[in-house]
């Protein structure tokens, strides 16, 4: 077996720190005492998540003409979930500790009590993980409703919807980004596992022949982007699910891993779901979810090959393997080393002084910049400062205008891997950072 790879102590602690300190996530209601499990995302944060779901859109959708995406209700009557299987099995084994009273996933703690050590339990119940409410003024069965537990059910359900809008058909996808719930039994480890999380789903349908086909496909294309995002491959590797592990639609599943400070864990499960769940929709509804070939005179429910990922574990994952330390000058720096597709600003605009003679010239600079790219702007420490400040939240280049800019309209363009600077004038200084960025990719 390969060695496990070598991270930097205590990266867990120093990323979630920095993630604090510099306003990429904090705890929900912080003022009240937090409330377990859900994070608010701050300045950064807000732009990386964008960054993230942009980055697949752009790979799922916007780059593929076999492809729509759709952005369907987060809440649902209990029909559809009644249907997808989730009411009877989208259960965890609950178990309560005898000593202590804490409660666990069974699954999770080797029959040993993470709080006191007792080997002493409940027997397991099966405790359902969708967050259950009541859709409009009256109470009662008509009236429940449900937050979903994943997007995925919204493209089941709008499969005639989108086949009768689009005419496309299979093998051909549908893409969600959106809200899920799951009332997970025991959060942890920060953004990994939480009970709000937001999920990038894809179900794509093909002739059933065809299905093992591109569930192979589905497995390398989806690894491809994590590495084409800047993801070290040793960081990575695939897991295929043994057949009795497999959730109650799957046929086969395999979850693209990263090495996490805790080991090897899931970042994004693909898996054939087979016809599961248009033929039950089919049945619960009554509608007819098929496809008909007129070509072969054929119709047949697809098969559905499904790549399944949270933004917010992407995110940390990509926060993850992104943090570096160096030395640079004999001193040590942070230094994040996002992709630029990710990096919640790709360029800060530094006047080397406060002094007002610089305002016009470097607010003209950051005004032509914020038409292509996120910029931050910053004028206070030194210079220095200012530049570990940007390397510590991954911007890829800092424009510093000083004085000479005045004279000569060129400013310094300085790179946060390399830390190499350039003097470029200000008439190319979009078409330069394009030439470095966006049209690279
Ligand atoms: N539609 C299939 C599905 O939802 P899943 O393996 O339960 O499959 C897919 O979830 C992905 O969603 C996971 O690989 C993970 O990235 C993310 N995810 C699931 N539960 C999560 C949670 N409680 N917190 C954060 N992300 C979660």
């Amino acid at each position: 077996m390969d060695a496990a790879p070598v991270l930097i102590s205590d990266l867990m602690e120093k990323v979630t720190n920095l993630a604090k300190r510099r306003g990429f996530f904090f705890q929900t209601a912080e003022i009240y005492g937090g409330f377990r499990s859900t994070y608010d995302y701050g300045p950064l944060g807000a732009n990386m998540l964008r960054n993230v779901r942009a980055a697949w859109w752009k790979a799922m959708v916007q780059s593929r003409s076999d492809i729509v995406g759709i952005d369907a209700a987060i809440l649902g009557p209990a029909a559809i979930w009644a249907a997808s299987g989730h009411l009877e099995t989208f259960t965890d084994p609950l178990v309560d500790c005898l000593k202590c009273k804490e409660r666990w996933r069974e699954d999770k703690i080797d029959g040993v009590c993470p709080n006191c050590g007792s080997t002493e339990f409940t027997e397991p119940r099966a405790f359902n993980l969708m967050f259950k409410t009541q859709a409009g003024p009256v109470e009662g069965e008509g009236a429940t409703a449900y937050l979903r537990p994943e997007t995925a059910q919204g493209m089941f359900t709008n499969f005639n919807n989108v086949l009768a809008t689009t005419r496309k058909k299979p093998p051909f996808g549908i893409a969600q980004i959106g809200k899920s719930f799951r009332n997970e039994i025991t959060p942890q480890n920060s953004i990994f596992r939480t009970r709000e999380f937001e999920q990038m789903e894809m179900e794509y349908f093909v002739p059933p022949a065809e299905a093992d086909q591109w569930y192979r496909y589905w497995v390398n294309a989806r690894l491809s982007w994590f590495l084409d995002l800047g993801v070290p491959a040793e960081l990575l590797r695939l897991h295929e699910h043994a057949p009795e592990d497999l959730s109650h639609y799957s046929k086969g599943t395999t979850d693209v891993e990263f090495y996490f400070p805790w080991g090897w864990d899931e970042l994004e499960g693909i898996a054939n779901r087979g016809d599961y769940d248009l033929t039950q929709h089919s049945k619960h509804s009554g509608a007819r979810l098929e496809y008909f070939d007129q070509a072969s005179n054929e119709r047949y429910t697809p098969y559905v090959i499904e790549p399944a990922l949270g933004v917010t574990r992407a995110l940390m994952v990509f926060l993850l393997a992104a943090y570096h330390e160096d030395e640079i000058d004999g001193e040590t720096r942070t230094v994040l080393r996002l992709d630029w597709r990710l990096a919640p600003y790709q360029v800060a605009v530094l006047p080397l002084s406060k002094k007002p003679e610089l305002e016009g010239v470097s607010e003209e600079v950051l005004a032509l910049l914020q038409r292509d790219f996120m910029c931050d702007y910053d004028v206070t420490q030194s210079i220095g400062r200012r530049y570990r400040r940007q390397d510590e939240i991954g911007t890829p280049y800092c424009v510093t205008v000083d004085f000479t800019s005045l004279e000569d309209r060129c400013v310094t363009v300085r790179d946060r891997d390399t830390t190499a600077q350039s003097r470029v004038p200000i008439a190319e200084l979009a078409r330069h950072l394009h030439e470095r960025t966006t049209l690279n990719h």
